[in-house]
């Protein structure tokens, strides 16, 4: 008996302050003009006071729990991706099962930055495989505008808070014995996440718990961040196509990590993809990090882009650096 992930729902939850390109250059030297031409983006959501990346997690769970009609204690495991946790510890997931009432479930937190929930998929598909748990709740959460320096305009102006998550059901892939039956290839087909240390200084935050003794603000030499993007990501796509079997031509949609509509372009021309293909949200959200991947693919969900047997590839890259790709039939 072999089992696989199925993504049941999906679900994402946005702070109700959007903030425009304007609204920003009022408050710091740029201009809407320059934001658009070198990254896409229009508008972000911020946090408002009270709204926290635990708070906006459990709304996005809410709803991708309801979607998969998944009652909150059939989940046995929360993972949860972020790199602004509420508090140092506990996980911010622990914080999550309290507020959908969940008693007992395996519950932590993954930090890889902008990769987090392709990291986040992969260790739950992993888990639910082995049989850890039936139903997992996957979340991507963050709020980057705690950890801005609004004073550097090459960073402030890239970044919004959001949540996103999916339920992930295992089911078996031969039969209908303990599970739903599974006869074609819906599921999780392949994942594969890498990390390279050694570029710590072109994206980090200057701060932390066991060094300053704070939390810190984000930092980032974007020109050079970018440059290793491309590369990153074309090939962590063709290795997971591979893995999964499939090729580049057969992809019904690609849900990338939204932090720049150029690296979006940049990748799918690597690729040979057709644009119209590619899952755009960085223009409404901004760079959401850890949330912008199930972000955006709940938003295609819900706009009925994305449709039950597509093709589908996940990919990011980030802070680390770290990045991955995953494909799934959906
Ligand atoms: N408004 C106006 N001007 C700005 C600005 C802003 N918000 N931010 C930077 N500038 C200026 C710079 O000061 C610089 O001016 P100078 O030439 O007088 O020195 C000029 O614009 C060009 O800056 P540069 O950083 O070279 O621009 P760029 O074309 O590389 O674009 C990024 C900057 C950040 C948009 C781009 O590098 C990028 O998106 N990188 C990837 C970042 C990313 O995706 N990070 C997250 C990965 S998870």
């Amino acid at each position: 008996m072999s089992r696989r992930s199925i993504i049941a729902g999906t679900g994402s939850a946005l702070p109700p302050r959007r903030v425009t390109n304007a609204e920003l250059a009022a408050q710091v030297d740029t201009s809407d003009e320059w934001i658009v031409e070198r990254t896409g983006i229009r508008a972000r959501h911020i946090a408002a006071p009270g709204e926290t990346t635990a708070t906006l997690a459990a709304e996005a769970a809410r709803k991708a729990l309801a979607a998969a009609n998944v009652a909150p204690d059939a989940i046995g495991l929360i993972v949860l991706a972020t790199a602004t946790p509420d508090q140092t510890f506990p996980a911010s997931a622990t914080l999550v099962q309290t507020a959908l009432g969940i008693r007992d479930c395996i519950a932590f937190d993954v930090a890889a930055v902008c990769t987090g929930f392709l990291y986040a998929l992969s260790v739950a598909d992993n888990m639910l495989k082995g049989g850890m748990a039936d139903h997992a709740l996957v979340i991507g959460a963050e709020t980057f505008s705690r950890i801005l320096d609004w004073e550097d305009r090459a960073t402030c102006v890239l970044f919004g808070d959001g949540a996103g998550a999916v339920v992930l059901k295992a089911v078996e892939t031969d039969g209908a014995v303990g599970g739903v039956a599974v006869n074609s290839d819906r599921g999780i087909l392949a994942s594969r996440l890498h990390a390279d240390g050694r570029h710590n200084e072109l994206l980090y935050v200057d701060g932390g718990p066991s060094t300053t003794g704070t939390v810190g603000k984000l930092r980032m030499k974007g020109k050079e961040v970018f440059r290793h993007a491309v590369v990153n990501l074309a090939d962590v796509l063709n290795e997971t196509l591979a893995a999964a079997g499939h090729e580049a031509a057969e992809i019904d949609w690609v849900v990338p990590h939204q932090a720049n509509k150029r690296i979006l372009d940049a990748t799918a021309k690597k690729l040979g993809l057709d644009p119209a293909k590619v899952i755009v949200t960085v223009d409404q959200h901004a760079n959401t990090s850890a949330a912008s991947v199930p972000l955006a693919l709940d938003t295609a969900v819900r706009d009925g882009r994305i449709k039950p047997g597509d093709l589908i590839v996940l990919e990011a890259m980030g802070g680390g650096f770290t990045w991955g790709a995953a494909v799934l039939r959906y």
